[in-house]
């Protein structure tokens, strides 16, 4: 099978969590951590990093962080993952959809107009797939309109938006670690930001808010989200390979832009660039123009040992959404299409040009027969 991601971890990693192993550096509270933190913090040109379990946490925290009042609407896009909408519900707040561009799948600064009330409060932005979000001028609209800028930053690490770094827009800014990401620790996330107040209220989020003198009478209610030791030491190693990793990818994306170039009146592809920014091919994503073929060229594909997996379904169509947030007057049918019809296919340091052009082969077989209707 070939899968549709696979971690590829350096002797350097290795021997970085070796020696964090060595040292007995492994708790949340150990050195790595605060090493850790700030390698992202120079990396994202931050001034801060809080590093934490995972990229879902990561957004609870850094929405948590923004002080906002009960029922604050905040725009989502509907394109997205499910941590975003579980962020913006479980702090009390309510989401506010918004479509994402049919071409590039991010959201764009019309997308966010469109969805824009008295009610806003916020806007959490996300960088999809690879390429940027229009990160400038969603900023700029929440700087002219007090509107606090949430930016997910989880697929993007080394992305950047008109020459400024992805992380580097937000009042706080999300990464994930997860195994699929350019830097990862198995597990692992991290709030960005540039004010000293934010930092340190999320650090007490994160660490049960032990505060001297009496560690043990705690003010609030808060979480344990420490990163352990080991996973910070595995990350300090993968910021140095940040570049190749994302160098190899972009060889790998415009290697399968050429394989379909023959198909794209049945597929889309993505983009290769948008403005000055070059797609990182986080994933490779298709979506077929065809309706109803998504589900049928996957399971064809598993049986020829291709793993891929659906685009996001859209968040305003998730089961788990409550009730009251379901009454939407906007058009989300650019997010409806893609979430039905898109997937992606494999891509990543396990595969080489032989496993690429053996992936192609089986989506245009598929397409040339079963949506061409060759004989
Ligand atoms: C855009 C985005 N945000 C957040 C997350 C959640 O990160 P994690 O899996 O680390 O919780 C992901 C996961 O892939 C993601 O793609």
């Amino acid at each position: 099978m070939i899968k549709v991601f696979e971690p590829r971890l350096s002797t350097k990693d290795k021997l970085s969590v070796l020696s964090s192993l060595n040292k007995s550096n492994i708790s949340g509270s150990s050195e790595e951590v605060l090493k850790f933190e700030s390698h992202l913090a120079r990396t994202f040109d931050r001034k801060f990093a809080v590093a934490l379990t995972n990229g879902t946490t990561a957004l609870e925290v850094a929405v948590k962080s923004l002080d906002f009042n009960e029922g604050d609407e905040i725009i989502v896009p509907s394109f997205t993952i499910i941590s975003c909408l579980s962020a913006i519900i479980r702090n009390g707040l309510t989401p506010v959809f918004c479509d994402v561009d049919p071409i590039t799948w991010n959201m764009n600064i019309d997308n966010v107009k469109r969805v824009t009330t008295k009610k806003t409060k916020g806007v959490l932005m996300v960088h999809t797939y690879g390429l940027p979000a229009d990160a400038t001028n969603i900023k700029n609209f929440c700087d002219d309109n007090n509107l606090k800028l949430i930016e997910d930053t989880a697929e993007a690490h080394g992305q950047l938006e008109k020459r400024k770094k992805c992380g580097s827009f937000g009042d706080v800014s999300t990464l994930s670690f997860y195994a699929n990401k350019h830097i990862t620790t198995g597990e692992g996330g991290a709030v960005l930001t540039d004010s000293q107040e934010l930092y340190d209220l999320m650090k007490q989020i994160i660490n049960l808010d032990f505060k001297e003198p009496n560690r043990f009478n705690h003010k609030n209610l808060y979480w344990n989200y420490r990163i352990s030791g080991i996973q910070a030491s595995l990350g300090i190693s993968q910021i140095n390979s940040l570049n190749k990793t994302i160098n190899l990818k972009i060889k790998q994306g415009e290697a399968y832009n050429q394989l379909f170039k023959s198909h794209t009146d049945f597929l889309q592809i993505p983009l290769s660039n948008v403005n000055e920014s070059k797609n990182h091919y986080w994933v490779y994503g298709l979506v077929l123009k065809k309706q109803n073929h998504r589900d049928k060229l996957m399971k064809y594909l598993f049986e020829n040992d291709i793993q891929t997996r659906q685009f996001f379904w859209p968040l305003h169509m998730q089961d788990s959404l409550p009730k009251k947030y379901r009454s939407i007057n906007e058009n989300l049918s650019s997010a409806e299409y893609i979430g039905e019809n898109g997937l992606y296919i494999p891509i990543g340091p396990h595969l080489n040009l032989s496993k690429q052009k053996y992936v192609a082969k089986q989506i245009i077989n598929y397409i040339d027969y079963s949506i061409v209707g060759k004989e």
